[in-house]
């Protein structure tokens, strides 16, 4: 099953051409290596509004299942990625930034840094991840394996409720 996926970097410094985006470029190479297409890309400063329109538009343009997020998810204060997310989703989907927090914390102790959140907004999935390579990579590796499932169900796909049995 082919995934429609979005990538939005969310920096300051890449937004303004200071620093060229390793993320976004390795998500797109992650994505691409599960044969699964990213339908859009882009990078955004560190601006709750920037953040969310841009979130709201792509989620509403129904040509994505999943949109992830790099960057902007710690504790400075120009961190607001978490905010602009919660205020575009209808739902919460905690399950996956636990299971990506409790993977990460037998990597580092400072996943517990990372306040990313996930949830869905109508049909399309939003999950954070945090801004370096290292952590997109392991964040990558825990919530690929349940996403075409999740996407099934977002989807209403008539097998969905066969991943449901043991
Ligand atoms: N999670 C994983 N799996 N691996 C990591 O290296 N880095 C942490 C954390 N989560 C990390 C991780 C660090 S150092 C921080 S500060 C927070 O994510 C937030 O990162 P961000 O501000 O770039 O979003």
């Amino acid at each position: 099953m082919t995934l429609r996926i979005g990538i939005l970097t969310v920096s300051d410094r890449s937004a303004a051409g200071l620093r060229d985006d390793a993320s976004g470029p390795l998500l797109i190479t992650l994505v691409e290596a599960q044969s699964w297409e990213v339908v859009k890309a882009g990078v955004v400063p560190d601006e709750l509004g920037a953040i969310s329109e841009t979130l709201a538009s792509w989620a509403d343009s129904g040509s994505l299942d999943v949109i992830l997020t790099t960057g902007g998810t710690g504790f400075s204060p120009r961190d607001i990625t978490p905010e602009a997310t919660l205020k575009v989703i209808e739902r919460r989907t905690p399950g996956l930034v636990e299971a990506i927090r409790a993977k990460s914390l037998k990597i580092t102790p400072h996943a517990m840094l990372s306040r990313a959140e996930a949830g869905i907004r109508g049909r399309v999935l939003v999950i954070n991840f945090p801004g370096s390579p290292k952590a997109v990579q392991e964040n990558f590796e825990v919530i690929a394996p349940v996403l075409p499932h999740a996407v099934d169900l977002l989807r209403e796909h008539p097998d969905s409720e066969a991943g449901h049995r043991p």
